[in-house]
């Protein structure tokens, strides 16, 4: 039986001599009790507390609440720090860094005296590198994310997170608003603890740890700053430690049926494009083979319920006072969509979670038979530009442009983009579509969320709002626009997009799923041979292993090393 297993922590603390003094005293060195070492089980609390992580800053609160619950239900809890990613600080982005995490969180679970864990996430990153490490040990786990900013409110209306900085940068560019108001408008974006507040890649993920059944209910949408948000915490406290004598391992909740729960709930939601690459890397982790066409086929016929920035006007406090995940959930399973059988950390289903939640405001969550988007995910193209794939989110996309041909305006990489973009000479017009190379996982390197490139300000003072736009990054979560990001693969790794030139013509048909260069193949054939991969961003540290091991896109840009798990078993004692 799962419950008489002997501890995994006992082999430290439950040992005799030498080794289990050294074990127990330093640990007794800040007053911890002899009595906790009798086999209680010994909680981890993984935190990715950091000041450089603004959007994790409270997580010492939080980590007090869940300390709090593992006591009242008998467990020892240990925190510890993990590498955190703050997305807006670190350079040169914070996906170059997720793997590292996910590594760290891995072997700091592995090699420490601990029985279960409850991670704490919230910025971005986050939430997959510590699911993805975690995921590799396979201990009995639960997420807690940090939970939601207060709305952001400038000038008598909701401004969001992201969504709003592009816009209101854009009005500056313009000329429309002055550097005052401007300075003034950041004061008021971000005015409490927690993570981006529109459904950008922080939500979409906090709502993907609820959607997975890895996180309790009301994991994705109580504010940072609401009580609920501590009690959760607490509650996860309490019930990890259940976990862990139930025996019930992450694989357990991490099912197949449990990641397409998640990518039917990303499209309800009308969540970030990045979960995609994330959520593939998490299920690789467990050895559930997640592809890009699981995505394209389970997305269809799925409709955004949920009407929040960037796709719509609320933000997630509004969607936890209108009842916040279990609203969405619930019609989920009510339409067929939901493998209701799903089991969730709190040893429910996800049905019987969900099958009586309300939903307090239909302007906010609507309902099945009236909702906000029909036929909204997350849309995975093919063709001679991408031939393992590209995706496009259709809910923030102008539905003018999905069908679209267009001569193309090649940006070689990032800095050619800064360099030209605004330059009125630069020969565009709003039929054009923008390619942007060399911003994928090898190429910038860590994939940049710079694939909703800005637009040309000659076009934006004509009023131009939106364009296609095609590259091998990614998009932050909190941006809209005719994008198409993730090309596969990618320039840097001699893929087609690579080979794009100024003036190509380019088709891109969303109904049709398809993305084609429409040059002749010999044409493309004389330029492969012509071209050059580009250098190695650097040449030692974490950066050489990153460049030469990441996988890509489709492959969820994972390491190629780290796919897969090695369980929590340490082959070595230290003795
Ligand atoms: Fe941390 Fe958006 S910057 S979640």
């Amino acid at each position: 039986m799962a419950g008489r297993r002997p501890r995994r922590s006992s082999a430290w603390f439950g040992r005799g001599g030498k080794m289990g003094f050294i074990y127990r005293s330093w640990v007794k060195n800040r007053g911890v009790p002899h009595d906790q070492f009798d086999g209680r089980p010994v909680i981890g609390i993984c935190n990715t507390y950091s000041e450089l992580t603004p959007c994790n800053s409270h997580f010492r609160t939080l980590a007090e609440h869940v300390k709090a619950g593992v006591w009242e239900a008998g467990g020892f809890p240990l925190e510890f720090p993990v590498m955190s990613l703050g997305e807006t600080l670190l350079r040169p982005t914070a996906m170059l860094y997720r793997n590292l995490a996910s590594m760290d969180v891995e072997e700091s679970i592995r090699g420490n005296p601990i029985d279960g864990v409850v991670l704490l996430m919230g910025c971005d990153k986050t939430t997959p590198a510590l699911l993805m490490g975690a995921a590799s040990v396979d201990l009995p786990t639960i997420g807690v994310s940090g939970g939601p900013m207060l709305s952001g409110w400038y000038k008598g209306e909701r401004i969001g997170s992201g969504t709003h900085v592009w816009s209101l940068s854009e009005d500056l560019r313009a000329g429309r608003i002055s550097e005052a108001e401007f300075h003034e408008a950041e004061s008021c974006m971000h005015r409490s603890h927690g993570h981006c507040m529109t459904m950008g890649t922080a939500s979409t993920m906090a709502s993907m740890v609820e959607a997975l059944g890895i996180g309790l209910p009301g994991n994705a949408a109580y504010p940072a700053v609401d009580a609920r948000r501590n009690l959760l915490a607490r509650a996860a406290g309490r019930r990890i430690v259940e976990l862990v004598r139930e025996g019930t391992t992450m694989s357990r909740i991490l099912t197949r049926e449990a990641f397409e729960n998640a990518i039917r709930t990303c499209a309800a939601i009308g969540g970030s494009t990045n979960a995609v690459i994330h959520l593939i890397a998490i299920a690789r982790r467990v050895g559930v083979a997640l592809s890009l066409e699981d995505w394209d086929r389970l997305g269809r016929g799925v409709h955004t319920l949920v009407n929040l920035m960037p796709s719509g006007r609320y933000l997630m406090e509004d969607f936890c006072y209108a009842g916040g995940l279990p609203a969405v959930l619930r019609e989920l399973g009510e339409a067929g969509k939901l493998h209701r059988d799903a089991l969730t950390v709190n040893g429910r289903t996800i049905w019987e979670n969900v099958k009586d939640a309300p939903c307090w405001n239909r302007d906010v969550i609507h309902p099945w038979a009236k909702p906000f988007k029909k036929n909204a995910g997350i849309a995975v193209l093919r063709g001679n530009l991408c031939p393992r794939g590209a995706i496009i989110k259709p809910s923030a996309a102008s539905p003018q442009l999905m069908k679209h041909r267009g001569r193309a305006v090649v940006f070689e990489n990032i800095e050619d983009l800064h360099r030209r973009i605004d330059d009125p000479r630069l020969a565009v017009d709003e039929r054009s579509v923008m390619v942007l190379k060399n911003c994928g996982p090898k190429g910038y390197p860590g994939m940049a969320e710079v694939g909703n490139m800005p637009l040309p300000r000659k076009l934006l003072k004509k009023g131009v709002t939106d364009m296609v736009r095609i590259s091998d990054a990614r998009m932050s979560g909190t941006a809209y626009g005719t994008v198409v990001l993730h090309v596969a693969p990618e320039a840097a790794a001699g893929g087609p997009l690579a080979l794009v030139r100024d003036g190509d013509p380019i088709e891109l048909d969303v109904e049709a799923r398809r993305l084609e260069l429409l040059v002749p193949a010999e044409e493309l054939e004389r330029r492969r041979k012509a071209w050059q991969p580009p250098a190695p961003p650097l040449e030692r540290g974490y950066w050489k292993l990153y460049y030469d091991h990441v996988l890509q896109a489709d492959e969820g840009a994972d390491l190629d090393f780290l796919v897969g798990k090695s369980g929590a078993f340490v082959p070595r004692d230290n003795h």
